[in-house]
């Protein structure tokens, strides 16, 4: 191998469930240059670590090596435990028997963000009252029931984000149901099928706008709010966040904690003093750090709740 080759770690199905289950994200391989990964093991072994950080950022390996002086606000790190073909590749490139490694999540940018229905699709009771389905799932509402329809059988939806399944969704869905004030406008910031959206109107909500940089969550989106009739109060959109103009009584964003970071300041420029910002996508290891980013930001941190170790946070904008 030439010092110039890309060093890829390929993960086994356990390493990417874990990985899942960590932090939220579909990774096939660890990537970094062979040149790195000498790097990296020469300062691991300067700081007698059992463990290769596959850190791409070198000025966070002494962060992340040095444990005593990680606060909540450092970088979000897992760790996994290597296969033995694993560490003989490791093995051959960098001369030593290394059994872990860790690397930052937030550091790579390939984040997929996928959900598909279960081959046996019925009725997802989610909260008090929503009851996510299918477009064509035959179903008795009860009076109380809020049914949220999604696309079924589609291409172009099959893969969308927003199913009812994740903890991340029913998070924000349950938030919603408690602090989610009807007649106001809200903004569905990374709207995947547009579940959030359409609950948002089924709440009551006067205007939705449901934004997302993928074009068949856009599509998705749009096809729920026609399924649900609720074209008059759901609009939706393809862009970032700094494509929507406005301000709103309320942002919903269930999102990886590194767009959460990075948009913390912009969610504060869009609601009204006293607004209301939901936070999902972020597992319980990672909410310490979100907390004081948006307090910086101007919020109050009102309320969390956590499912199957995924949490869903409350936040009030400040009044000036
Ligand atoms: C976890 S899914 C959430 C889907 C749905 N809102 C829910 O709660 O189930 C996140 C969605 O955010 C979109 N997304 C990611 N980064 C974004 C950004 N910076 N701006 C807008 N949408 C984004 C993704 O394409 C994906 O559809």
């Amino acid at each position: 191998m030439k010092t110039s080759d890309e060093f890829n770690l390929i993960l086994t199905s356990q390493q990417k469930r874990e990985i899942y289950q960590k932090c939220g994200l579909v990774f096939k391989r660890i990537t970094t240059s062979v040149l790195s990964l000498v790097k990296l093991s020469l300062a691991a072994c300067a700081f007698k670590s059992e463990v290769l950080p596959l850190v791409k950022n070198i000025s966070i390996v002494k962060l992340i090596l040095d444990r005593e002086s990680m606060s909540a606000e450092q970088p979000f790190v897992i760790t996994l435990e290597l296969t033995s073909e694993q560490r003989e590749l490791i093995k051959n490139t960098v001369n030593k028997d290394w059994l872990r490694v860790m690397f930052c999540p937030d550091e790579h940018d390939n984040i997929a963000y996928i959900e598909q229905w279960e081959s046996d699709v019925s009725a997802k009771r989610v909260g008090d009252s929503f009851v996510i389905l299918p477009q064509d799932f035959d179903y008795s509402p009860s009076p109380a029931d809020k049914l949220i329809r999604l696309p079924h059988g589609d291409d172009k939806t099959k893969n969308t984000f927003g199913k009812g399944y994740h903890p991340t969704t029913q998070n924000m869905l349950c938030l919603m149901e408690k602090h989610l004030k009807a007649g106001g406008s809200v903004l569905d910031v990374g709207t995947g099928s547009g579940v959030l959206a359409v609950a948002a109107a089924r709440l009551g909500a006067k205007s939705v706008l449901a934004i997302d940089v993928d074009a068949n969550a856009v599509y998705s989106a749009q096809k729920s709010a026609e399924l649900n009739g609720l074209e008059d109060v759901i609009t939706t959109k393809i862009g970032t966040f700094d494509s929507v103009d406005g301000i709103y009584d309320a942002i919903l964003a269930n999102l990886f904690p590194k767009v959460i970071i990075s948009l913390a300041q912009e969610f504060s420029g869009k609601l009204i003093p006293g607004g209301l910002l939901l936070i999902s996508g972020v597992v319980s290891a990672r909410a310490l750090a979100i907390v004081p980013m948006l307090e910086r930001a101007g919020f109050e941190h009102h309320e969390s709740v956590s499912l199957q170790d995924w949490e869903g946070l409350v936040f009030y904008k400040k009044s000036l």
